[in-house]
């Protein structure tokens, strides 16, 4: 690394010649490219290449041919990742729907949902989650539950985060189906960050828009052949007010967008369209060969386990994202293995957790890697001893006081988590895992919410939590 240049030096020196990776970006060899990314920069003042922000010329006709591609009715693209396009669809909704807004959403949100909701002041109720302690992973809730929440809360607006950060899809077919024939005027909104490959596979889960959602957005450099802050915002004509979206696009997204990132999606649909589908079958085969390594390995035996999709399945869910290799550890930390392969062996996971190790199978990814990763962890595990310490049970209850906006601006004070008990919560909690929020602002602290935070507490070398106390001493509450 060059000292006087930390960051262009280690680009420069190639990071794909060193790493292996499992995480995103997943961006094929053969998606075409962007060239000449200094030589060809250019800003808005060419006025003959049109306007991004105004959706005219160029842009305009890639956003066409991309509707068309991932199945909807119409499509903008974004640079600022699916965080800037959620608060632009939020925005928007908020704009449309005014005061009279309500959102009915499953709890495991993104942050940018619930700072858009306490920032354009949108009433929000969870369904409450469910959350699989044994696998310690987060799984959607049923269409009945959707449907009783939306009947108990009456929201015009319903978002479902889908997949969830494992792959895991409800029936959106049948969840879409269930709400028009509930309300035929609520306004379905599916964050589908992790599905910007669906529309290209039918082994992948149906995406959100063929399955008749009202909007999405897509995060394309995830999983879609995209540029790292690339996504994409789709919608289907009826229930959105295009007025307010477009003013939202115009409004939030920078006046200097890269045109190389918008470009770049041109590239990733283009890939996706033509070649997807045989490239998200190759990555499914390669997990299943990853899934089949772990499973028959007899050093990772009672030890390792790749979850089987079939399982997730038949219990959990309706479908799920075969790309994706879950890894559950028994009674060994998967922050210790992930930590292992990455300082050893510069292989890079997705994420970890308490146990578990998510790696995403990606279009850069060969048998190599997965021979090379399976030896690295038959390796390593043999080294580490069995944790002492076991992840505790999420609590799943929530009680809403007050909306989160309110309890952001009311006054509030730190008290001890001893004495926050029916307190209302001023700060988000987010353990992670499983990175969905213990309480919300304006969330009642209940007594699992104390022993958790506790317990947390005890196997703290197993998890972070987000919270303005690092040290889970004390907690933000609105004051009485
Ligand atoms: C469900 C979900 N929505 C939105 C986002 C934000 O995506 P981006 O990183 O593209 O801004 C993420 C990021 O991981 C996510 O998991």
């Amino acid at each position: 690394m060059n000292t006087d240049l930390p960051l262009l030096s280690v680009f420069n020196n190639g990071i794909d010649s060193t790493i292996t990776r499992w995480c995103t970006p997943s961006i094929h060899p053969s998606v075409p490219r962007v060239r000449g990314i200094y030589e060809n920069d250019i800003s808005i003042s060419y006025h003959s290449l049109g306007n991004p922000s105004m959706n005219t010329g160029i842009f305009k006709k890639a956003n066409e041919l991309a509707a068309k591609a991932y199945g909807a009715d119409h499509t903008l693209f974004g640079v600022n990742g699916s965080t800037g396009s959620n608060f632009m669809v939020l925005r928007a909704l908020k704009n449309q729907l005014g005061p009279k807004m309500k959102m009915l959403a499953q709890r495991n949100i993104h942050k940018s949902i619930s700072v858009a909701v306490e920032d354009y002041q949108i009433e929000t109720e969870y369904l409450d989650p469910h959350y699989v302690d044994s696998l310690q992973i987060f799984a959607p809730n049923t269409i009945e539950e959707v449907l009783e929440g939306l009947k108990r809360s009456r929201a015009n607006v319903l978002l479902v985060t889908n997949p969830t950060y494992e792959g895991l899809s409800t029936d959106l077919k049948k969840l879409v189906k269930t709400v028009r024939a509930f309300d035929k005027n609520i306004i379905i909104f599916i964050d589908e960050a992790w599905g910007a490959h669906f529309p290209f596979s039918k082994e992948m889960p149906l995406c959100a828009m063929k399955a008749g959602a009202d909007i999405c957005v897509q995060s394309i450099h995830k999983q879609g052949s995209g540029l790292q802050q690339t996504s994409m915002i789709h919608w289907n004509d009826g229930r959105i007010d295009v007025t307010w979206l477009k003013d939202s696009y115009k409004s939030l997204m920078t006046t200097s967008p890269s045109f190389h990132m918008l470009a770049s999606l041109d590239g990733s649909r283009y890939f996706m369209e033509h070649e997807g589908e045989e490239a998200i079958s190759r990555l499914v085969k390669l997990a299943e060969t990853f899934r089949d390594r772990v499973n028959t390995s007899a050093k990772l035996k009672e030890k390792v386990t790749a979850i089987d999709c079939e399982d997730l399945r038949q219990n959990y869910c309706a479908h799920s994202d075969a790309t994706k290799v879950l890894v559950h550890l028994e009674g060994f930390s998967g922050m210790e293995l992930a930590k292992r392969l990455e300082e050893k062996y510069q292989i890079i996971v997705e994420k970890y957790e308490a146990n578990n190790v998510l790696f995403i199978v990606t279009f850069q990814n060969t048998k190599a890697d997965v021979e090379k990763t399976v030896a690295a962890i038959e390796t390593e595990i043999k080294k580490m001893k069995p944790q002492t310490n076991h992840f505790p049970k999420f609590p799943n209850l929530i009680k809403k006081k007050m909306n989160s906006f309110q309890a952001k601006l009311a006054e509030k004070e730190s008290v001890t988590i001893q004495e926050a008990e029916g307190r209302v919560a001023a700060e988000d909690v987010v353990p992670y895992p499983p990175g969905i929020p213990l309480c919300v602002k304006g969330e009642v602290i209940q007594p699992a919410h104390i022993n958790y935070l506790k317990e947390l507490k005890k196997t703290k070398e197993l998890l972070t939590v987000v919270m303005v106390d690092e040290s889970v001493q004390t907690i933000k509450v609105v004051k009485e």
